[in-house]
């Protein structure tokens, strides 16, 4: 029976797809519900750093995007996800055309409509530039059907992928009525520039590289309702595009191929808050200007919290269990696993593998706050495949590949001045 309503609403969601493809305005709150499967497990493909839309006017931006195009194909034809998360750098904007800066979303987006899967994303640092903003994104990924993305927070210092999802038993028939599994978390770390606003010298202007104060309460009051209305602690899972000083820390203390398994080439100093000083400033030259503490503190408090998963660093892919202290910081871990995805696009920097990582949960799992998570690759394998539970860090597991796959027609050198075609 449930089966059989669940392929009624997918005949409906398709009909009304056809009907009119592209141009209607869905309502991702009101179409999409996420349920566990009938097995009792929820899939998760998480894409990290697509940077879709590099220079348009060259032969290679166009060719780097078919070549992204094929990598999200590949992965979620090997493992069919429950929810897709574009999590930041879905557009290189500063090397896009302001007149049409979102429109390569349409291909991004094309391998998930067309197999009638949600999405959700947060942006990056990337999706925040003179000619594009996250409003922007966000209106465009709202016309199409499966869209989630939300922002929850308004004002100028939230940022706008600030939003959260429940995930529901699979015979939950109201979800008014039932208790959810898993709650999803995805947050604004903001960074790049402020759209369409220019300092006195011409130049643009910087966005604080931080999860902000106000969604960081906006996090912790709403997580309290929920638990107040549900009478328990709700396992969940969060999402944002750069990584707290935490990631950088743990990385200091040391990523061991084998109990933190994932490729480690990257230097993880473009953190929350690096570059910013402790008043707000960024000319100063300070290197880190603490403003992620509120973010890290929640974290680190939040029962039933158990990972929190970042791009933004192309070469970087491991998960660490973050317990007790690290060096620098005023923070302390409490066991909560922070994992790097893989990047996902040809556009941006790198040559790694492109992939996507997969975080696999099931209600057996989640009473003792376990997740599984692996890469898959473009090339069809999959590596890095660890069970994040409470002897992760402990348990020894085959070392990552560091491989690497080249596109000889694109160019890896991005930021390149664009022809001047403003207006
Ligand atoms: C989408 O749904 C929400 C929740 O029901 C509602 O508040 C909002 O107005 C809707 N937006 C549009 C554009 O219809
Ligand atoms: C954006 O516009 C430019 C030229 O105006 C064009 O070459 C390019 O293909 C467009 N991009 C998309 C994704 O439509
Ligand atoms: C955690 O998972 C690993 C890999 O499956 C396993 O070897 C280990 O025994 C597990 N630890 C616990 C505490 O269940
Ligand atoms: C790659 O980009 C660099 C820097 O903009 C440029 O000099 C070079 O010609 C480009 N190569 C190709 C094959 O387009």
């Amino acid at each position: 029976m449930v089966k059989l309503l669940l392929l009624l609403l997918v005949l409906v969601g398709l009909s009304r797809q056809d009907a009119s493809p592209r141009l209607s305005r869905f309502n991702g709150s009101l179409d999409t519900v996420l349920k566990m499967k009938d097995d009792g497990s929820f899939q998760i493909a998480i894409f990290s750093d697509l940077h879709f839309g590099e220079n348009a006017w060259d032969s290679w931006g166009p060719q780097q995007d078919i070549n992204t195009v094929k990598v999200i194909e590949k992965v979620l034809d090997s493992d069919r996800p429950d929810l897709v998360v574009f999590n930041g750098d879905l557009i290189t904007g500063e090397n896009a055309f302001e007149h049409n800066a979102t429109d390569v979303l349409d291909q991004m987006l094309a391998p998930v409509v067309s197999r009638t899967l949600p999405f959700a994303s947060t942006y990056g640092n990337h999706d925040s530039q003179y000619v594009l903003s996250g409003e922007a994104i966000l209106a465009h990924e709202s016309r199409h059907a499966g869209s989630m993305t939300q922002s929850m927070i308004s004002g100028r210092d939230a940022g706008v992928s600030n939003y959260y999802h429940l995930v529901y038993p699979s015979d939950c028939v109201d979800p008014a009525k039932c208790k959810p599994e898993l709650i999803l978390w995805f947050f604004d770390s903001r960074g790049g520039f402020y759209p369409n606003e220019k300092n006195p010298d011409g130049s643009d202007v910087g966005r604080p590289n931080w999860v902000d104060v106000s969604v960081v309460n906006w996090f912790q009051q709403t997580n309290a309702k929920l638990m107040t209305t549900h009478g328990s602690i709700i396992p969940s899972l969060a999402f944002v595009h750069i990584p707290a000083k935490a990631s950088r820390a743990l990385q200091i203390l040391g990523i061991h191929p084998n109990y933190q398994p994932g490729i480690n080439d990257d230097t993880v100093s473009g953190h929350q808050a690096a570059g910013w000083c402790p008043d707000g400033q960024t000319d100063a030259g300070c290197s880190y200007g603490g403003q992620d503490t509120a973010f890290m503190k929640a974290i680190t408090t939040t029962a039933g919290l158990m990972a929190l998963f970042s791009g933004h660093h192309h070469g970087a892919t491991w998960c660490y269990k973050w317990s007790g202290t690290a060096p620098g910081m005023v923070v302390a871990g409490n066991g909560i696993n922070l994992c790097f995805g893989q990047h996902s696009g040809y556009g941006g920097y790198g040559t790694w593998v492109r992939g996507a990582r997969e975080v696999v949960v099931t209600r057996e799992m989640l009473k003792n706050l376990e997740i599984d998570t692996y890469i898959r690759l473009e090339t069809g394998g999959v590596v890095g495949s660890v069970s994040l539970n409470s002897s992760y860090n402990n348990d020894w597991y085959p070392a990552t590949p560091n491989d690497h796959t080249y596109c000889p027609t694109c160019n890896y050198t991005i930021i390149t001045p664009k022809p001047d075609i403003r207006h």
